[in-house]
């Protein structure tokens, strides 16, 4: 089968050139495949899903995304990708406090001009009832329990329908039942759509359920 994936990365350095990260690191992924990363902390677990997820295009190296070459892709491109084709779950990505969870939850919908697309509306609906977080619809994320943001970020991620889902320790601040309602979403998503899903955890039964574990390891 054709990768989506195809990425080479000869190294990553930030603005201190000082230090390297990701040194020779390959990585080819297919459509609907469950792929987990761990390592340890430091190790560029977040550097390499913002590089993944098109959030970060300054690294040496090659990456192919869909077969085309992310180099090559114009703002615009990058930015349409980012809000349809992927869904990101940040560690800390912040919802909208002066929104309500809804309106931060459809968000994405609205930088696509899809506000009134009803299939999405259903998806809405499927996707709020599945993770259990019609109550808090109308409240603003302050006054939410973490858990409750973190589902909500989870909805806004795969609102779109995305083909990939990255998701950084996405069960870290749930308790076990909103753990397993997220994981569950993850997964039922990736067997109905075939979406793929590349998850970093430092949950190890988590990424035991993942058909692909790779270990990122400091460079020697
Ligand atoms: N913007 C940045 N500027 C400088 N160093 C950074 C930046 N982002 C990450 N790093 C460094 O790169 C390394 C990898 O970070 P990160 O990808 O966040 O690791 P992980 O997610 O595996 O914990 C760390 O040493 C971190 O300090
Ligand atoms: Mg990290």
């Amino acid at each position: 089968m054709n990768s989506i994936i195809k990425l080479e990365i000869l190294e990553k350095t930030f603005k201190k050139k000082d230090f390297s990260i990701l040194n020779d690191f390959k990585l080819e992924v297919e459509p609907g495949e469950r792929l987990s990363i761990i390592g340890e902390s430091g190790v560029g677990k977040t550097s390499l899903l913002n590089i993944i997820g098109l959030l970060d295009t300054q690294y040496q190296g090659c990456y192919k995304l869909f077969d085309s070459s992310v180099k090559d892709l114009s703002r615009n491109k990058l930015a349409k990708w980012r809000n349809q084709k992927i869904g990101f779950v940040l560690q800390e990505s912040a919802l909208i406090n002066s929104l309500t969870i809804e309106d931060n939850i459809k968000l994405p919908l609205m930088y696509a001009n899809r506000k009134k697309d009803i299939t999405i509306q259903d998806r809405f609906k499927r996707i709020v009832n599945k993770i259990g977080i019609e109550p808090i619809l109308k409240k603003k994320p302050l006054d939410c329990s973490g858990g409750q943001r973190a589902r909500a970020v989870f909805a806004r991620a795969v609102i779109m329908n995305p083909q990939i889902i990255l998701s950084d320790e996405p069960t870290a601040s749930l308790d076990l039942e909103n753990r397993e309602k997220i994981i569950n979403l993850l997964f039922d998503m990736n067997k109905e759509f075939n979406t793929t899903v590349i998850t970093v955890t430092h949950d190890l039964d988590l990424a035991n359920r993942h058909e692909r574990i790779i270990t990122l390891k400091r460079n020697e």
